[in-house]
Protein backbone atom coordinates (compact mmCIF):
# COMPACT_ATOMS: atom_id res chain seq x y z
CA UNK A 1 0.00 0.00 0.00
CA UNK A 2 1.46 3.53 -0.65
CA UNK A 3 2.31 5.79 2.14
CA UNK A 4 -1.15 8.31 1.88
CA UNK A 5 -3.16 5.19 1.41
CA UNK A 6 -1.79 3.85 4.63
CA UNK A 7 -1.95 7.35 6.48
CA UNK A 8 -5.48 7.74 4.94
CA UNK A 9 -6.90 4.10 6.83
CA UNK A 10 -8.58 5.25 9.77
CA UNK A 11 -9.91 8.61 8.60
CA UNK A 12 -11.75 7.30 5.18
CA UNK A 13 -15.00 7.69 5.85
CA UNK A 14 -14.09 11.51 7.32
CA UNK A 15 -12.09 12.41 4.17
CA UNK A 16 -14.76 11.52 1.93
CA UNK A 17 -17.37 13.56 3.73
CA UNK A 18 -14.46 16.42 4.04
CA UNK A 19 -14.38 16.52 0.13
CA UNK A 20 -18.09 17.55 -0.54
CA UNK A 21 -18.29 19.37 2.59
CA UNK A 22 -15.49 21.65 1.12
CA UNK A 23 -17.01 21.49 -1.94
CA UNK A 24 -20.00 23.57 -0.69
CA UNK A 25 -18.12 25.90 1.45
CA UNK A 26 -16.90 27.71 -1.85
CA UNK A 27 -20.42 28.06 -3.66
CA UNK A 28 -20.96 31.50 -5.12
CA UNK A 29 -23.86 32.53 -7.36
CA UNK A 30 -21.26 34.52 -9.59
CA UNK A 31 -20.52 32.34 -12.74
CA UNK A 32 -17.11 33.22 -13.05
CA UNK A 33 -15.93 32.50 -9.59
CA UNK A 34 -17.81 29.71 -9.91
CA UNK A 35 -15.86 28.42 -13.32
CA UNK A 36 -12.86 28.89 -11.11
CA UNK A 37 -14.06 27.34 -7.57
CA UNK A 38 -15.09 24.06 -9.90
CA UNK A 39 -11.51 24.22 -11.67
CA UNK A 40 -9.69 24.55 -7.98
CA UNK A 41 -11.99 21.15 -6.64
CA UNK A 42 -11.03 19.15 -9.78
CA UNK A 43 -6.89 19.78 -8.85
CA UNK A 44 -6.79 19.05 -5.47
CA UNK A 45 -3.54 18.65 -3.62
CA UNK A 46 -2.54 16.10 -1.17
CA UNK A 47 -4.83 17.56 1.23
CA UNK A 48 -1.85 16.88 3.91
CA UNK A 49 -4.12 19.60 6.21
CA UNK A 50 -7.12 17.78 6.61
CA UNK A 51 -5.44 14.98 6.98
CA UNK A 52 -3.64 16.23 10.42
CA UNK A 53 -6.63 17.88 11.50
CA UNK A 54 -8.91 14.40 11.40
CA UNK A 55 -5.88 12.20 12.81
CA UNK A 56 -4.81 14.77 15.85
CA UNK A 57 -8.73 15.21 16.90
CA UNK A 58 -8.96 11.31 16.47
CA UNK A 59 -5.63 10.64 18.41
CA UNK A 60 -6.22 12.91 21.23
CA UNK A 61 -9.38 12.45 21.90
CA UNK A 62 -9.33 8.08 21.14
CA UNK A 63 -11.55 8.37 17.82
CA UNK A 64 -13.92 10.88 19.24
CA UNK A 65 -15.07 13.12 16.35
CA UNK A 66 -17.27 16.46 15.89
CA UNK A 67 -19.17 18.26 13.05
CA UNK A 68 -16.86 21.25 13.95
CA UNK A 69 -13.74 18.65 13.17
CA UNK A 70 -14.74 18.57 9.76
CA UNK A 71 -15.42 22.40 9.78
CA UNK A 72 -11.80 23.20 10.99
CA UNK A 73 -10.57 21.25 7.78
CA UNK A 74 -12.73 23.21 5.74
CA UNK A 75 -11.35 26.99 6.93
CA UNK A 76 -7.93 25.34 7.07
CA UNK A 77 -8.00 24.35 3.46
CA UNK A 78 -9.70 27.40 2.01
CA UNK A 79 -7.34 29.64 4.08
CA UNK A 80 -4.62 27.33 2.33
CA UNK A 81 -5.78 27.03 -1.08
CA UNK A 82 -6.40 31.07 -1.29
CA UNK A 83 -2.59 31.38 -0.16
CA UNK A 84 -1.59 29.61 -2.98
CA UNK A 85 -3.42 31.65 -5.64
CA UNK A 86 -2.12 34.51 -4.06
CA UNK A 87 1.69 32.87 -3.61
CA UNK A 88 1.59 32.00 -7.94
CA UNK A 89 1.00 35.51 -8.05
CA UNK A 90 3.45 36.77 -5.98
CA UNK A 91 6.16 34.27 -7.31
CA UNK A 92 5.06 34.71 -11.02
CA UNK A 93 4.61 31.27 -11.48
CA UNK A 94 2.22 29.13 -14.11
CA UNK A 95 2.04 25.79 -12.54
CA UNK A 96 0.22 24.28 -9.69
CA UNK A 97 -0.72 20.61 -8.63
CA UNK A 98 0.24 19.60 -12.35
CA UNK A 99 -1.64 22.66 -14.16
CA UNK A 100 -1.74 25.74 -14.78
CA UNK A 101 -2.02 28.46 -11.93
CA UNK A 102 -5.18 30.70 -11.55
CA UNK A 103 -2.75 33.43 -12.50
CA UNK A 104 -1.81 31.91 -15.85
CA UNK A 105 -5.35 30.72 -16.76
CA UNK A 106 -6.96 34.07 -15.61
CA UNK A 107 -4.23 36.28 -14.77
CA UNK A 108 -3.77 38.43 -11.89
CA UNK A 109 -6.49 40.34 -11.03
CA UNK A 110 -8.95 37.83 -11.24
CA UNK A 111 -6.67 35.30 -9.30
CA UNK A 112 -6.10 38.16 -6.12
CA UNK A 113 -9.72 38.72 -5.80
CA UNK A 114 -10.38 34.84 -6.03
CA UNK A 115 -7.87 34.30 -2.97
CA UNK A 116 -9.84 36.82 -0.73
CA UNK A 117 -12.72 35.44 -1.76
CA UNK A 118 -11.38 31.85 -0.23
CA UNK A 119 -10.35 33.76 2.85
CA UNK A 120 -13.63 35.43 3.60
CA UNK A 121 -15.54 32.29 2.76
CA UNK A 122 -12.94 30.47 5.29
CA UNK A 123 -14.13 33.36 8.47
CA UNK A 124 -17.53 33.42 7.74
CA UNK A 125 -17.80 29.22 7.61
CA UNK A 126 -16.70 29.85 11.59
CA UNK A 127 -18.25 32.95 12.49
CA UNK A 128 -21.64 31.41 10.74
CA UNK A 129 -21.17 28.59 13.36
CA UNK A 130 -19.70 30.77 16.05
CA UNK A 131 -16.57 28.53 16.57
CA UNK A 132 -14.94 31.47 17.92
CA UNK A 133 -11.55 29.60 19.17
CA UNK A 134 -10.99 27.94 16.00
CA UNK A 135 -11.32 31.15 14.20
CA UNK A 136 -8.97 32.77 16.88
CA UNK A 137 -6.34 30.35 15.87
CA UNK A 138 -6.49 30.37 12.19
CA UNK A 139 -6.05 33.83 12.37
CA UNK A 140 -3.21 34.11 13.98
CA UNK A 141 -1.78 32.08 11.13
CA UNK A 142 -3.13 34.28 8.35
CA UNK A 143 -1.22 36.82 10.20
CA UNK A 144 2.12 34.88 10.09
CA UNK A 145 1.44 33.90 6.29
CA UNK A 146 1.33 37.19 5.38
CA UNK A 147 4.36 38.59 7.73
CA UNK A 148 6.44 35.18 6.44
CA UNK A 149 5.77 35.95 2.51
CA UNK A 150 6.79 40.11 3.12
CA UNK A 151 9.67 39.20 5.19
CA UNK A 152 10.69 36.57 2.45
CA UNK A 153 10.29 39.41 -0.11
CA UNK A 154 12.30 42.03 1.78
CA UNK A 155 15.04 39.39 2.58
CA UNK A 156 15.28 38.49 -1.43
CA UNK A 157 15.78 42.15 -1.91
CA UNK A 158 18.36 42.93 0.14
CA UNK A 159 20.25 39.37 -0.10
CA UNK A 160 21.11 39.41 3.92
CA UNK A 161 19.60 36.42 5.02
CA UNK A 162 20.80 34.13 7.64
CA UNK A 163 19.39 30.94 8.55
CA UNK A 164 17.93 32.39 11.67
CA UNK A 165 15.92 34.10 9.44
CA UNK A 166 15.32 31.91 6.97
CA UNK A 167 13.53 29.29 9.81
CA UNK A 168 11.57 32.51 10.70
CA UNK A 169 10.39 32.85 7.37
CA UNK A 170 9.28 29.15 6.93
CA UNK A 171 7.64 28.97 10.14
CA UNK A 172 5.62 32.21 9.41
CA UNK A 173 4.55 31.20 5.70
CA UNK A 174 4.25 27.67 6.35
CA UNK A 175 4.69 25.74 9.19
CA UNK A 176 2.33 27.99 11.18
CA UNK A 177 -0.83 26.73 9.16
CA UNK A 178 0.05 23.41 10.13
CA UNK A 179 0.37 24.04 13.30
CA UNK A 180 -3.06 25.42 13.39
CA UNK A 181 -4.16 21.69 11.46
CA UNK A 182 -2.75 20.12 14.30
CA UNK A 183 -4.05 22.90 17.09
CA UNK A 184 -7.08 23.01 15.58
CA UNK A 185 -7.70 19.47 15.63
CA UNK A 186 -6.88 19.03 19.33
CA UNK A 187 -9.23 21.80 20.06
CA UNK A 188 -12.45 20.52 18.19
CA UNK A 189 -12.71 17.88 20.31
CA UNK A 190 -12.54 20.06 23.25
CA UNK A 191 -8.98 19.41 24.59
CA UNK A 192 -7.46 21.63 27.45
CA UNK A 193 -5.07 24.43 26.68
CA UNK A 194 -1.92 22.62 26.85
CA UNK A 195 -2.88 19.55 24.81
CA UNK A 196 -3.81 21.91 21.75
CA UNK A 197 -0.20 23.72 22.94
CA UNK A 198 1.21 21.03 22.85
CA UNK A 199 -0.62 19.97 18.99
CA UNK A 200 0.18 22.85 17.80
CA UNK A 201 4.07 22.88 18.60
CA UNK A 202 3.93 19.38 17.08
CA UNK A 203 2.64 20.62 13.75
CA UNK A 204 5.05 23.49 13.83
CA UNK A 205 7.80 21.24 13.74
CA UNK A 206 6.44 19.14 11.07
CA UNK A 207 5.61 21.74 9.01
CA UNK A 208 9.24 23.22 9.11
CA UNK A 209 10.27 20.27 8.03
CA UNK A 210 7.69 19.81 5.34
CA UNK A 211 9.13 23.44 4.13
CA UNK A 212 12.69 22.67 4.06
CA UNK A 213 11.35 19.63 1.84
CA UNK A 214 10.00 21.85 -0.29
CA UNK A 215 12.76 23.88 -0.55
CA UNK A 216 15.18 20.81 -1.09
CA UNK A 217 12.90 19.96 -4.52
CA UNK A 218 13.92 23.18 -5.89
CA UNK A 219 17.43 22.26 -6.43
CA UNK A 220 16.46 19.30 -8.27
CA UNK A 221 14.41 18.07 -11.32
CA UNK A 222 11.64 16.35 -10.11
CA UNK A 223 7.99 16.32 -11.76
CA UNK A 224 6.31 17.68 -8.66
CA UNK A 225 3.69 19.34 -10.00
CA UNK A 226 4.85 23.20 -10.06
CA UNK A 227 8.25 24.34 -11.07
CA UNK A 228 11.10 23.74 -9.87
CA UNK A 229 14.39 25.42 -9.85
CA UNK A 230 12.48 28.96 -9.60
CA UNK A 231 13.84 30.24 -5.93
CA UNK A 232 17.04 31.30 -7.43
CA UNK A 233 15.07 33.00 -10.05
CA UNK A 234 12.85 34.85 -7.72
CA UNK A 235 15.92 35.92 -5.85
CA UNK A 236 14.95 33.27 -2.46
CA UNK A 237 17.32 32.43 -0.84
CA UNK A 238 17.12 29.02 1.06
CA UNK A 239 18.85 27.14 3.33
CA UNK A 240 21.05 25.02 0.79
CA UNK A 241 22.34 28.50 -0.20
CA UNK A 242 22.88 29.86 2.75
CA UNK A 243 24.36 26.91 4.07
CA UNK A 244 27.05 27.40 0.94
CA UNK A 245 27.57 31.20 1.03
CA UNK A 246 28.64 30.63 5.10
CA UNK A 247 31.25 27.46 3.74
CA UNK A 248 32.99 28.77 0.90
CA UNK A 249 35.92 30.93 0.39
CA UNK A 250 35.46 34.95 0.00
CA UNK A 251 35.85 34.79 -3.91
CA UNK A 252 33.35 31.61 -4.43
CA UNK A 253 30.97 33.95 -2.24
CA UNK A 254 31.20 37.10 -4.49
CA UNK A 255 30.34 34.66 -7.55
CA UNK A 256 27.41 33.46 -5.92
CA UNK A 257 26.12 36.75 -4.87
CA UNK A 258 27.06 38.27 -8.27
CA UNK A 259 24.66 35.20 -9.99
CA UNK A 260 22.31 35.20 -7.45
CA UNK A 261 21.96 39.71 -7.98
CA UNK A 262 22.86 40.02 -11.42
CA UNK A 263 22.26 36.59 -13.60
CA UNK A 264 19.49 34.93 -11.65
CA UNK A 265 17.25 34.70 -14.72
CA UNK A 266 20.51 33.34 -17.11
CA UNK A 267 19.16 29.48 -16.61
CA UNK A 268 22.86 28.34 -17.38
CA UNK A 269 24.44 30.28 -14.57
CA UNK A 270 21.36 29.52 -12.06
CA UNK A 271 22.46 25.79 -13.17
CA UNK A 272 25.98 26.39 -12.35
CA UNK A 273 25.06 28.03 -8.49
CA UNK A 274 22.97 25.05 -8.08
CA UNK A 275 25.89 22.61 -9.13
CA UNK A 276 28.13 24.56 -6.82
CA UNK A 277 25.91 23.99 -3.95
CA UNK A 278 25.33 20.31 -4.38
CA UNK A 279 29.19 19.97 -4.56
CA UNK A 280 29.80 22.08 -1.48
CA UNK A 281 27.31 19.33 0.56
CA UNK A 282 24.78 22.25 0.98
CA UNK A 283 21.75 19.56 0.19
CA UNK A 284 23.26 17.19 3.07
CA UNK A 285 23.23 19.90 5.57
CA UNK A 286 20.10 20.77 4.50
CA UNK A 287 18.39 17.43 4.60
CA UNK A 288 20.05 16.92 8.16
CA UNK A 289 17.67 20.01 9.66
CA UNK A 290 15.32 18.35 8.19
CA UNK A 291 15.66 15.48 10.14
CA UNK A 292 16.38 17.47 13.32
CA UNK A 293 13.01 18.98 13.29
CA UNK A 294 11.56 15.30 11.97
CA UNK A 295 12.70 13.61 15.14
CA UNK A 296 11.63 16.84 17.27
CA UNK A 297 7.90 15.97 16.16
CA UNK A 298 8.35 11.80 16.20
CA UNK A 299 9.38 12.61 20.23
CA UNK A 300 5.94 14.66 21.03
CA UNK A 301 4.04 12.02 19.51
CA UNK A 302 5.65 9.28 21.66
CA UNK A 303 4.32 10.88 24.32
CA UNK A 304 0.96 9.41 22.93
CA UNK A 305 -0.38 6.05 23.86
CA UNK A 306 -0.99 3.68 20.69
CA UNK A 307 -3.63 3.48 18.51
CA UNK A 308 -4.03 3.44 14.70
CA UNK A 309 -4.40 7.38 14.55
CA UNK A 310 -1.13 7.70 16.24
CA UNK A 311 0.71 5.30 13.79
CA UNK A 312 -0.72 7.37 10.54
CA UNK A 313 0.48 10.17 12.23
CA UNK A 314 3.92 8.90 12.92
CA UNK A 315 3.63 7.68 8.99
CA UNK A 316 2.78 11.12 7.92
CA UNK A 317 5.88 12.64 9.69
CA UNK A 318 7.67 10.44 7.90
CA UNK A 319 5.81 10.73 4.14
CA UNK A 320 6.97 14.58 4.94
CA UNK A 321 10.48 13.75 4.42
CA UNK A 322 9.96 10.74 1.92
CA UNK A 323 7.36 12.14 -0.54
CA UNK A 324 7.77 11.98 -4.00
CA UNK A 325 5.55 15.47 -4.64
C1 LIG B 1 2.33 23.82 -0.94
O1 LIG B 1 1.71 23.00 0.00
C2 LIG B 1 2.76 25.09 -0.32
C3 LIG B 1 3.85 24.94 0.62
C4 LIG B 1 3.72 25.31 1.86
C5 LIG B 1 5.13 24.41 0.19
P1 LIG B 1 1.28 21.53 -0.39
O2 LIG B 1 2.44 20.83 -1.00
O3 LIG B 1 0.64 20.88 0.78
O4 LIG B 1 0.20 21.82 -1.52
P2 LIG B 1 -0.93 20.93 -2.15
O5 LIG B 1 -2.20 21.31 -1.44
O6 LIG B 1 -0.59 19.48 -1.94
O7 LIG B 1 -0.97 21.31 -3.59
C1 LIG C 1 4.79 28.44 0.20
O1 LIG C 1 5.61 29.23 -0.46
C2 LIG C 1 3.38 28.83 -0.10
C3 LIG C 1 2.71 29.54 0.97
C4 LIG C 1 3.11 29.56 2.19
C5 LIG C 1 1.49 30.25 0.62
P1 LIG C 1 6.46 28.80 -1.72
O2 LIG C 1 6.33 29.85 -2.75
O3 LIG C 1 7.81 28.47 -1.24
O4 LIG C 1 5.74 27.46 -2.16
P2 LIG C 1 5.44 26.83 -3.58
O5 LIG C 1 6.70 26.15 -3.96
O6 LIG C 1 5.04 27.90 -4.52
O7 LIG C 1 4.33 25.84 -3.33
MG1 LIG D 1 6.09 31.97 -2.39
MG1 LIG E 1 5.54 29.80 -4.68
Amino acid sequence: MKLVEQIKQPILEEMELFESKFRDSMTTKVPLLNRITHYIVRRKGKQMRPMFVFLVAKMVSNGKFEERTYRGASIIELIHTGSLVHDDVVDDSNRRRGFFSINALWKNKIAVLVGDFLFSKSLLLSLDNDDFDLLKIISNSLKDMSEGELLQIEKARKLDITEEVYFEIIRQKTATLIASCCAIGAASVGSQKEEVEKMRLFGELIGIAFQIKDDLFDYTDAKIGKPTGIDIKEQKMTLPLIYTLNNCSAKEKKWLMNSVKNHNKNKKRVKEVIAFVKGKGGIEYTTAKMEEYQSKALKILETYPNSTYKDSLLTMVNYVIERKI
